[in-house]
């Protein structure tokens, strides 16, 4: 089946939740799509899974581009949302519209999404949506606010907060916005989140209650020599990689190979 946005907002009707990865080449977008995954998403966490940046700030739209191009081509049944990376859509409207409109038609992602839930920022969704774009927010922990944050730290503790954070998705959904990302925050907050808004809300390190989840592909599989607390391995591929490099490398050298 071919995964749509009206698709995710059934699912959220029907209690059936969503499931999403981040992908950032061809062959993951492969493999991922074909083992049934609902969303890929192109996320600018291949800034520092991929690329070997040390924050998502650094990305720039080609590169997006040029991965978000890779991934596509990986793809028949899921949907793919590619993040606008830092600096190519917070200056205006206009400027997130032609980021967002090269990310459509150069690579044919079928969305995009944007950090944020200041009014500006909703104003910017809202710009892109009335123009057939389709949008999805991501509030709590945003990545590209890494240094206003002062680190990956939980977000929504007080209750001040967490009302702003409320407030924030509530007006990203009336912008327009198709789904929602909460990242790092509290379970209870996300949960409230996901119970009032009628758009599915996909969860990372925000507890069960979310219409979705999301990780980042390397954390699933155990390919980065660091994970955030709430990632959970599902297989430790930068083990088995590593052992079976040794044993070629050893093979090679004791001319086991080729036979
Ligand atoms: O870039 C990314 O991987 C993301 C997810 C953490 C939601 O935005």
């Amino acid at each position: 089946m071919v995964v749509t946005i009206h698709q995710l907002r059934k699912w959220k009707q029907q209690g059936r939740p969503i499931s999403v990865l981040t992908t950032w080449d061809y062959a993951f977008a492969t493999i991922l799509d074909q083992a049934g995954i609902d969303v890929l998403l192109v996320g600018d966490s291949l800034a520092m899974v991929a690329l070997g940046y040390t924050t998502t700030l650094s990305l720039t739209l080609d590169e997006m581009l040029y991965h978000a191009q890779a991934v596509v081509r990986g793809a028949n049944q899921a949907l793919v949302v590619c993040d606008l990376p830092f600096l190519s859509y917070q200056e205006s409207p206009q400027q997130a519209l032609r980021s967002a409109g090269t990310l459509l038609q150069s690579a044919g992602v079928a969305a995009v999404k944007v950090e944020g839930g200041y009014p500006d920022m909703v104003a910017t969704v809202n710009y892109l949506v009335v123009r057939g774009i389709p949008v999805m927010g991501h509030v709590g922990l945003t990545p590209q606010s890494v240094h206003q944050h002062g680190g990956y730290h939980r977000q929504g503790t007080s209750d001040a907060e967490a009302e702003r954070i409320l407030q924030e998705a509530i007006a990203l959904e009336q912008a327009g916005a198709f789904a929602i990302v909460l990242e790092h925050i509290p379970p209870t907050l996300a949960s409230k989140i996901t119970q009032t808004l009628a758009i599915p809300t996909i969860g990372i390190g925000a507890g069960g209650d979310c219409d979705g989840q999301v990780l980042v592909t390397a954390d699933l599989l155990g390919l980065s020599d660091w994970q955030p607390p709430f990632a959970q391995p599902y297989t430790n591929l930068r083990q088995s990689i590593t052992a079976a490099v040794q044993h070629f490398c050893e093979d090679v050298r004791d001319h086991t190979f080729p036979q």
